[in-house]
């Protein structure tokens, strides 16, 4: 990694875009191991006008009980979930960035999108630097119909693209990954953290002088030979990411930053063979393949951005057959199952130390709610008894270090969710009791302590 003589570079993560003048192993920054990658630094002037060109006079800041509040009318994708974790639809002139792995999903959402809003009237073009026009063709095939204003371009430069969204200003632009885009005045390669940032930046620029609304695609790369999507989320309006178990069906779209709605919306879907479906009912579909009568299975509930999602916690609690018992933690904290063992032991006296535990939040999906410890506890408290939970009970609530069962919030809708699916008894914290008192129809077991849940287990029953 010897610096070229003459030319000034410096080293980016490629990971989080942290800076640093020289080589790391490890990103101070975002914790990664082996993200540095050296880049010729970029020339001061690139993406920003210099003082000249713009002139130095005095700007006049106004009040701000004088700025305008008229509300941006939003245009709808007509898919009902990406609407939602957008906040309602579409803004003008908003850029939208959407992260996920290859492979997940991204191009086909984005073109069914595209198809909705192009169906509507105004113009939609489609720019993609991965994939043919032949590609998209067929991708398009599996999806349905096209409208005459949806548009393609398969183009790469920078340059090119500012001048075709100039020209033909479409109401909506996607550019399908900002990885493989590249600015000439930009010496590093594409997907290189200075040249996605630059990219980024024209495009925020187009996106707020035209008022047309930008979705980016970025892809999320474990090997880190192009840089993530996070280098940029800072310049965005909206960063979504798209998740998912590649081999199961289902798909996640989560709200991770939104200016113009609630961050930790989700978005459930499906994949099938036409394209993504929408899954309206989250709890539903989540717990669909429980199996009935199996030890060490609890419904919990989970309050993901503005509905409560039923899930199923699943333990597996067997003596270690050597010294050191393993643990894992598949979509919840790894940390967070090890402090819950450590409180049922020091607390309730169940000796774990000597025992594996595998826990696991059913269908891939992830959560990290602490109103879902009470359900980790009590499923990893039935596998080590080998005792069933009854299937017509929901819990939720916060487990503390002292063994207390602690209130969170929303307590009301989630007795009301577990309700509507056809449960009929709710352990929940005893705090949180008062909020529920209306509810009629389901039976409402509160628990001050861990122990006191443990014996609500069994009153479920009768
Ligand atoms: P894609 O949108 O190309 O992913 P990304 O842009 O995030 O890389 O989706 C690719 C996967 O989706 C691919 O494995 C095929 C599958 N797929 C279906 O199962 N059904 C469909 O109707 C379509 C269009 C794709
Ligand atoms: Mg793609």
């Amino acid at each position: 990694m010897a610096k070229a003589a003459g030319k000034k570079t410096i080293f980016f993560c490629q990971n989080c875009g942290h800076e640093s003048a020289k080589w790391m192993g490890q990103c101070p920054a975002c914790r990664e191991w082996n993200t540095f990658v050296e880049e010729p630094a970029a020339p001061k002037t690139a993406g920003k006008p210099s003082a000249r060109q713009r002139g130095t006079t005095a700007a006049a800041p106004v009040r701000i009980r004088d700025v305008s509040m008229e509300e941006h009318s939003r245009s709808q994708t007509g898919i009902s979930e990406f609407d939602r974790v957008l906040g309602g639809g579409v803004i003008p002139g908003s850029l939208i960035l959407i992260g996920g792995d290859p492979g997940i999903g991204k191009s086909t959402l984005l073109l069914q999108a595209c198809r909705n809003l192009a169906e509507a009237g105004p113009e939609v073009l489609y720019i993609s630097g991965e994939e043919s026009l032949q590609q998209i063709r067929m991708r398009a095939e599996r999806i349905g119909e096209m409208p005459d204003s949806l548009l393609l371009l398969c183009e790469t430069d920078l340059g090119t693209i500012g001048e075709t969204i100039r020209t033909r200003r479409p109401a909506v632009c996607v550019i399908d990954s900002i990885q493989t885009m590249y600015s000439e005045e930009i010496a590093s390669a594409p997907g290189s953290v200075s040249q996605v940032r630059e990219a980024t930046a024209v495009l925020l620029q187009l996106a707020k002088s035209l008022g047309i609304s930008i979705f980016i695609v970025g892809h999320v790369t474990k090997d880190g030979a192009v840089a993530g999507p996070r280098v940029l989320e800072h310049m965005v309006d909206t960063v979504l990411y798209f998740e998912g178990d590649r081999h199961a069906s289902y798909r996640i779209l989560r709200a991770v930053k939104n200016r113009f709605g609630s961050t930790n919306e989700i978005g459930v879907f499906e994949m099938r063979g036409s394209g993504l479906a929408e899954v309206p009912n989250p709890s539903e579909y989540m717990l669909s393949g429980k199996p009935a009568g199996a030890s060490g299975s609890v419904v919990a509930c989970s309050i993901e951005g503005t509905r409560p999602v039923l899930l199923e916690v699943q333990a597996l609690i067997c003596r270690t057959a050597f010294g050191m018992p393993r643990r894992t933690a598949a979509g919840c904290d790894y940390n967070r199952v090890n402090l819950l063992m450590a409180v049922l032991e020091k607390r309730c006296g169940i000796s774990l130390s000597d025992c594996d535990a595998y826990v696991n939040l059913a269908g891939g999906i992830r959560m990290n709610e602490p109103a879902v410890d009470l359900g980790i506890v009590l499923a990893i408290v039935s596998s080590f008894r080998n005792i069933p939970v009854s299937d017509k009970l929901m819990v939720f609530g916060e487990v503390g270090l002292s063994g207390e069962v602690r209130a969170v919030s929303q307590a009301e809708q989630r007795v009301q969710e577990a309700k509507k699916l056809g449960f009929e008894a709710v352990i929940l914290p005893k705090a949180n009791l008062k909020n529920c008192r209306g509810i009629e129809g389901i039976r409402l077991l509160p628990a001050e302590n861990l122990r006191g849940a443990i014996a609500a287990l069994g009153q479920a029953e009768k």
